[in-house]
């Protein structure tokens, strides 16, 4: 059944179609494809037009000093994490950081959870050792199991069917977190974001607004696109490219000036407000060289970009006596105090902070109470990335409003 207000786009070939996909699980000869393929293709939107559409002009005002944004949440989220408190639990911790940045910056704060769909992971190595096994890498429970003992790992196309079912419990959930904030609702949010990796499960839940004839991705509210992902000829920013939901673009200290304004150009080419934000991941060594002359193209052609910063995956690093990824929270913070200063001085608003955060008292990455690498063991339970604790977190949030409020003094 379709939901009203969508239509059906039956044997139309998709722009995403004809453009090679990087990180997609080998599944279609599965016996189970097919059918997934076409329940998803028939299944009610997870969001609405009208919610889409609200963070869009929510997120214009991100283009000038009047706002800020809180994007945050798991790494990767669990199917086992779904339920109604677990829900709650990470919007009580991303309302506490976002009203702890709004106090202290004096702004108002767009709250976007990495929830309700962050269920598939990109992986530089497609498998890992487990002694003296190499097993396929988890690729987050839309795709494998976490379970490193073989067969677990094995993928399976049904896993799509669970990721959206566990997304809708979790965006009922979210949704109805936004009415209680009442009239605030109106900037508030919270929205939900995941990164748009598998082409199979986004592509089924693209929708035509039979009012306007527009495509919306109807799998969350802000899809964003990898820094693996990111390629201009990729099905995954074809996609985005294709649909009118605001996007985000992750961005590595690979990128060029050249092909992120590519990038400008494609996911926005009319330039639109509220449409597009760039996510620049480039870690504490490279920001200052990477960043500012993209800044500078991009803000020479005027293109109208949403400036958030992802203080974490370009921080990332392997714990010698551990062996575990931590990130060390000093890095974070620099990286994102360097960024805020590179996004201002080309006069452009620094719009706020892409962070992975935990709703539990994790200790994964190291900082305030997480002295060193033993620590470390103490409670590590990310199925992905480490995640600040929310006392990082709060420290974090802390430094970077510090400079926001000094600016406006
Ligand atoms: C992520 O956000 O978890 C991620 C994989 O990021 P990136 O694409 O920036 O590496
Ligand atoms: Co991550």
């Amino acid at each position: 059944m379709r939901s009203p207000g969508f239509t059906a786009d039956f044997g139309e070939l998709w722009p995403w179609e004809s453009m090679p996909a990087a990180q997609q699980p080998e599944w279609r000869e599965h016996a189970a494809y097919g059918e997934v393929c076409r329940t998803l293709a028939s299944a009610p939107p997870l969001v609405t037009v009208a919610e889409i559409q609200h963070l869009r002009w929510s997120l214009a005002r991100l283009l000038t000093a009047e706002a800020l944004i809180l994007q945050a949440g798991d790494c990767a989220e669990s199917f086992y994490e779904c339920t109604e408190p677990h829900t709650t639990e990470k919007l009580r911790v991303i309302d506490t950081l976002g009203d702890r940045l709004g106090d202290l910056a004096d702004r108002s704060v767009i709250r976007v959870g990495r929830m309700g769909g962050q269920f598939a992971k990109p992986r530089s190595q497609a498998t890992e050792r487990h002694g003296e096994l190499s097993i396929p890498s988890f690729r987050g429970h839309m795709i494998n199991s976490e379970i490193a003992a073989p067969p677990t790992r094995q993928i399976n196309p049904r896993r799509m069917l669970w990721a959206y079912d566990a997304s809708g419990k979790v965006l009922r959930a979210m949704r109805e977190h936004r009415r209680g904030y009442g009239r605030m609702t109106a900037l508030a949010g919270p929205w939900s974001s995941h990164e748009a990796l598998v082409i199979d499960y986004e592509a089924q839940l693209v929708r035509r607004d039979s009012d306007t004839n527009d495509l919306y991705l109807t799998s969350t509210h802000l899809p964003w696109v990898g820094e693996r992902t990111r390629h201009l000829d990729g099905a995954q920013v074809a996609l985005l490219a294709s649909v009118v939901n605001p996007a985000g673009c992750k961005i590595g200290p690979t990128a060029t000036p050249d092909d992120v304004l590519h990038l400008c150009e494609t996911l926005n080419p009319r330039r639109e407000l509220g449409r597009l934000m760039l996510i620049p991941r480039m870690g504490r060594d490279r920001i200052q060289d990477v960043l500012p002359p993209i800044v500078r193209r991009v803000v020479n052609a005027g293109h109208p970009v949403i400036w958030v910063s992802d203080p974490m995956h370009g921080n990332t690093v392997k714990s010698p006596e551990v062996g575990l990824k931590t990130r060390y929270l000093a890095d974070v913070i620099t990286e994102a105090l360097q960024f805020r200063d590179i996004i201002e001085e080309n006069r452009q608003h620094a719009a706020g902070l892409h962070i992975e955060v935990a709703a539990s008292d994790v200790t994964e990455c190291i900082g305030g109470s997480v002295k060193g690498e033993d620590d470390l063991l103490r409670h590590y339970s990310s199925l992905c990335d480490p995640r600040l604790n929310v006392d990082q977190a709060t420290e974090l949030i802390e430094a970077w409003a510090k400079g926001v409020a000094t600016r406006q003094a």
